[in-house]
């Protein structure tokens, strides 16, 4: 018989195999001090390019003070137990109140964390001849949930809407010979990586040939898409045909909790039915008053939004006009294709963050193709344009060396806190 841990040791994964040379600079980096456009980084300070503080609330004042004053007035601790035990307040139906007002749908229910929850939410609406079918790039709290659901799923080329009706009318094949089960379309209203907004109005425009309800993950446009900020469905006006809206707190709202706005009736069943939230102590009562805090904020300034997109497109415009290849964000996300091995762009990011003072990601095989490196620049409203200025500098420099073969190493560098 085999001993596990045997094996886990003797193959610590695709990324875990650098860990000896990579840990604490390449993976599990600390940022320190204050977030903002500018932190530490192994004590030097750095222009940081990898937060999803989109709107720069992490550190403002009011949202500082709400954080603070919810601390002092309740600790972590309360409330006690699960919501429907022991541990709901006229504070969490507050939140879930503003927050279905906010994206324009009846009713919506707050999560502790967005991962789980919207495992935990397509596990509770998911029966075993209903029929899921997902965009093949949706975020891996997507993909997990479909592991655990019983029924059938189908997954469509990424935002190919035609490629959608196809697995539409194959889902609605199979439920016909069930002659049992729905189908649920999963897509996301801006796709992390890329920055590309699903095809939301497109799909929904699908409703008319096949039915089924659709549910949006819009982590990236709550807060950053929509004349108010109500995200990739507000963009798109098609916010009424989206059946279930999620986003997590993680990204605009600096923060941590999740939720799901639908309408009422669908988010009732969901509250008595949704394992994560039933059986586990709900969101912290100074989370619950930050998070209303943040959400004030984005309804009551609009600049923030402002600011944001006035950086992003200084930064998108910029690195278009040097001749990078940007590929197709329309959201603040923004990608920068390269190409080169892991050890090259791991040469190029420590040249970007030792000399340049620039701290930004890297994606690279196995999340992406072998041969391709991804920078994946997070521009937030507290960015300046000095800040954009001297980052498009370094990376023309940087790309100008990585195209000369200067980034040629044999292994990735050994970066490694010893
Ligand atoms: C698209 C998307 N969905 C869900 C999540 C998970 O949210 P959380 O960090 O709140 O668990 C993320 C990452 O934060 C995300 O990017």
């Amino acid at each position: 018989m085999a001993d596990i841990f045997e094996r886990l040791i003797k193959n610590y994964g695709p990324l875990g195999q650098h860990r000896e040379r990579a840990h604490g600079y390449f993976a599990f980096p600390k940022l320190e001090g204050a977030i903002g456009s500018k932190m530490k980084f192994r004590g030097q300070e750095m222009i940081v390019w990898s937060l999803n503080n989109y709107l720069g609330l992490a550190n403002h004042p009011e949202v500082r003070k709400a954080d603070a004053d919810g601390s002092a007035q309740y600790g972590l601790a309360l409330p006690m137990g699960a919501r429907m035990m022991s541990g709901n307040s006229d504070l969490h139906e507050q939140l879930e109140k503003e927050l279905a007002e906010f994206v324009h749908k009846e009713d919506s229910i707050l999560m502790n964390y967005g991962y789980q929850g919207i495992m935990s939410a397509i596990d509770s609406i998911c029966g075993r001849h209903d029929v899921v079918v997902y965009d093949a790039e949706c975020h891996a709290c997507i993909i997990d949930a479909l592991r655990m659901i019983p029924g059938h799923r189908f997954v469509f080329k990424h935002n190919d809407v035609e490629d959608c009706e196809k697995q539409l009318h194959r889902a609605q094949a199979l439920v016909d010979k069930q002659q049992s089960g729905g189908i649920l379309v999963i897509t996301e209203g801006v796709f992390g990586m890329a920055g590309d907004q699903g095809c939301l109005k497109e799909i929904a425009a699908l409703k008319k040939k096949v039915p089924f309800r659709l549910l949006v993950d819009d982590a990236h446009g709550f807060g950053t898409l929509g004349a108010t900020g109500a995200g990739a469905g507000e963009a798109q006006g098609c916010q009424d045909e989206i059946d279930l809206y999620f986003s997590t707190f993680a990204k605009s709202m600096a923060s941590i909790g999740a939720f799901m706005a639908g309408p009422k009736n669908i988010i009732d069943y969901i509250r008595y039915n949704i394992r994560s939230q039933i059986f586990a102590k709900s969101l912290p009562m100074p989370y619950v008053v930050g998070n209303l805090k943040r959400l004030e904020l984005l309804r009551s300034k609009p600049e923030l939004k402002a600011n944001l997109w006035k950086n992003a497109l200084a930064l998108q415009n910029g690195l278009k006009e040097r001749g990078f290849d940007i590929g197709k964000t329309d959201s603040v996300v923004t990608p920068v294709y390269m190409k080169g091995g892991v050890e090259e762009a791991t040469a190029m990011v420590m040249d970007i963050r030792e000399n340049y003072k620039i701290f930004c990601s890297i994606v690279v095989y196995p999340v992406i193709p072998k041969g391709h490196i991804i920078y994946r620049l997070i521009p937030t409203a507290v960015h300046t344009q000095e800040e954009i200025d001297l980052t498009l500098k370094a990376f023309s420099e940087t790309k100008a060396k990585l195209d000369a073969g200067a980034y040629k190493v044999a292994e990735i560098p050994d970066m490694a806190n010893k």
